[in-house]
């Protein structure tokens, strides 16, 4: 299944169709549209997370509206050895990945004293340790064929410290200068690093984060505007974008501000409201 070649002067920015792509968190949201779109642009993907049947259906709809080939991989990348398998099982099918998208990640949103830890632990696992193995595992072979990409997920979060998220957002900075440290590096050899720092969008992740509703609260941009924008500055070979307008001011504004103002105000955000009973303790005095 290896793709058909492509001159050395050509990369994955230029030319989609009938090549792969590896699109992580594709069960639903932000990955799910990856999948829409690439597959419209000609592409055939293998779809990893740990929910097979949303992954199944999107797989049907593909078929049936552009004839995309698919494979499913069911894995949880919080297991080092699940990420071995799924890398395994597309080196035996004689796959070459020509576009991954790092995008499997989750939040977790709570005060320090009710966060779960283990929940930390497993998205540190998540958002850092499997984008970044199957960055090392992909990105070698597309620096030595001289073409490719990878699309890596982070956030406007990743431009500053969030209160009662801050183990979720320095995450993100990870990926952020992991991704343009790496778009340096391997800018020359024909290959695209980037990293897509997404603002508020609408999809499942608040209620996973343990917000549920907070969405509501916020104007949120839709998972298409964000993926439409991520492949664009893709095929701009960019090193970083931030979809929306207001989402790009505000990620400038917080590095012109003192950090102690940007750390200080991130609180208003995910403050969590005092439950009944404590009101009634702050009352009784
Ligand atoms: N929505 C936002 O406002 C927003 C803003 C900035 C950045 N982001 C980032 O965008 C990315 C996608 O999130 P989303 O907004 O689309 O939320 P989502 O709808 O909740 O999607 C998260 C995806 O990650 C997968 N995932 C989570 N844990 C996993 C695990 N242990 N193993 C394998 N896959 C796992 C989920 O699949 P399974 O549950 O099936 O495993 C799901 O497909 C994340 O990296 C997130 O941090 C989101």
């Amino acid at each position: 299944m290896a793709s058909r070649p492509l001159s050395a002067s050509l990369s994955v920015v230029d030319v989609y169709a009938d090549r792969w792509a590896l699109v992580t968190g594709a069960s639903s949201g932000i990955g799910a549209e990856f999948a829409r779109l690439l597959a419209g642009r000609g592409m055939h993907l293998v779809l990893a997370a740990r929910r097979e049947a949303p992954m199944k259906e999107l797989a049907a709809e593909l078929f049936t509206r552009h004839g995309t080939r698919t494979e499913i991989v069911s894995a949880d990348l919080v297991q080092p050895p699940e990420i071995a398998r799924l890398a395994e099982e597309i080196d035996r099918k004689g796959i070459e990945i020509e576009l991954l998208v790092n995008n499997a990640g989750f939040g977790v949103v709570a005060d320090v004293p009710n966060t779960s830890r283990e929940s930390v632990l497993d998205m540190i696992s998540v958002n850092i340790a499997a984008l970044t193995d199957l960055t090392y595992r992909f990105l070698p072979p597309m620096i030595e064929r001289k073409h490719g990409g990878i699309i890596n997920v982070a956030s406007v979060a990743a431009f500053q410290p969030v209160a009662y998220m801050g183990a979720y957002a320095a995450s993100k900075a990870y990926v952020l200068h992991f991704s343009e440290a790496l778009w340096a590096e391997t800018r020359d050899h024909g290959v695209t690093v980037i990293a897509l720092c997404p603002g508020v969008t609408n999809t499942s992740f608040f209620d996973v984060a343990g917000a549920p509703g907070w969405l509501k609260k916020t104007t949120a941009s839709e998972p298409e505007q964000v993926v439409r924008s991520a492949l664009r500055a893709l095929e701009k070979k960019r090193n970083y974008v931030v979809p929306g307008w207001k989402n790009y001011i505000l990620s400038l504004l917080v590095r012109l501000a003192p950090r102690r103002t940007c750390a200080l105000e991130s609180r208003k955000y995910f403050r969590p409201r005092p439950q009944k009973k404590d009101k009634q303790r702050i009352e009784a005095g």
